[in-house]
């Protein structure tokens, strides 16, 4: 029996142009660069001003697109993880689709599973893949949260930054075995119960725009430390691997104080953890393809090396995956 892999083939990530530093923060609410970076470890994020969601997920899928050596109408299928649409509808996916020029009849749709979208995405797409329904996808997360941000409430302001990143995936015949390349397993997760420890204060439905961001730090720490964790624990076990097979820890970026929690508990050496928070801030959906796709253009990944992914976010959500290059 044919056993079919989603290799990962072409990477891609774009940033709004301006930079927003710990010091002009410390301008706009009483805090300081000190305290950011040692509760968060971050220190830049970029903002989006005259980039919208599809103008910076268009640039990174273009991007990935070219890396991976395809045009867009080699595309398959498009999946975008995002919380910050340009329109409440048609889907920001869409948009990207045509604007990019992706053949009509493509399907292309966004998700909404917070800073697990990502995660969430890549599941979908590597379960279409590999029933045979697409051949080639495009994954992307991509977030403007500066435009749900309460820029007077300290607590949340200084975590969030914009950016996109994208990555392709391509069926190709595999033997099922661990040592075969692409995504090995998928894992996601949620709980409603934990709804309201980080949310936006309004919705469509509800009072009819957006609303700002709201979280308790603290909870959603506590739970992100052993959620990311455990998702990794898992994934890893699915795909017959073990934490001393992890060439690359991929976390979700929202604190580098979670990040090291969970390395620790995975028993893994620092300089196999990428961090990108310190200039990217906490971008959700766009976090992890926007940290491999930097990591990719620095030449860090080799053909074969394992990456293990891990997210935790809004909803609760969160899942891990684990993918050899
Ligand atoms: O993306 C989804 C996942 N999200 C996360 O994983 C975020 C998880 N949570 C966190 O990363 C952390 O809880 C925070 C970074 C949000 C907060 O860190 P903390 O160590 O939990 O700080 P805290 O909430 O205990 O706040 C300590 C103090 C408080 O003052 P009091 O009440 O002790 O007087 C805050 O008012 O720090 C104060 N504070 C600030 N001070 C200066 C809160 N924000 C700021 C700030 N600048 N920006």
């Amino acid at each position: 029996m044919m056993f079919i892999r989603s290799k990962l083939i072409g990477f891609g990530h774009c940033l709004p142009a301006k930079i927003l530093t710990n010091d002009d923060l410390s301008h706009m609410v009483e805090t300081s660069d000190e305290w950011i970076r040692s509760r968060t470890g971050i220190r830049s994020r970029h903002i989006a001003e005259t980039e919208t969601t599809s103008v910076i997920a268009g640039q990174a899928v273009s991007n990935a697109i070219k890396d991976a050596g395809l045009k867009p109408e080699d595309i398959d299928l498009l999946i975008l993880a995002s919380i910050t649409p340009d329109n409440t509808t048609p889907s920001t996916a869409v948009k990207i689709a045509g604007n990019l020029g992706f053949r009509s009849g493509v399907p292309a749709f966004d998700i909404s599973a917070a800073c697990s979208g990502f995660v969430y995405a890549l599941t979908l797409a590597d379960n279409m893949i590999r029933l045979g329904q697409v051949k080639t996808a495009v994954i992307a997360g991509a977030e403007c949260l500066s435009k749900i941000v309460d820029w007077q409430d300290r607590n949340t302001c200084v975590l969030f930054g914009d950016g996109a990143g994208a990555v392709v995936l391509q069926a190709e015949a595999g033997t099922g075995k661990s040592s075969d390349r692409g995504v090995l397993s998928t894992h996601i997760y949620a709980d409603g119960a934990l709804y309201d420890c980080l949310k936006t204060t309004g919705g469509v439905s509800s009072t009819q725009s957006p609303g700002v961001v709201t979280m308790d730090g603290k909870e959603v720490f506590k739970h992100a430390v052993v959620s990311l964790a455990e998702a990794a624990e898992v994934v890893l076990q699915e795909a017959g691997l073990s934490k001393s097979n992890i060439d690359w820890l991929i976390p979700h970026q929202a604190n580098v104080r979670i990040v090291d929690s969970v390395r620790q508990r995975l028993e893994i050496p620092e300089d196999k953890v990428i961090i990108t928070l310190d200039h990217h801030g906490n971008t959700s959906a766009a976090s992890i393809p926007l940290a491999l796709s930097e990591s990719h253009q620095k030449g860090l990944f080799k053909d074969g090396d394992v990456l293990v992914l891990t997210a935790m976010g809004a909803g609760f959500t969160w899942g891990g995956a684990v993918i050899r290059l």
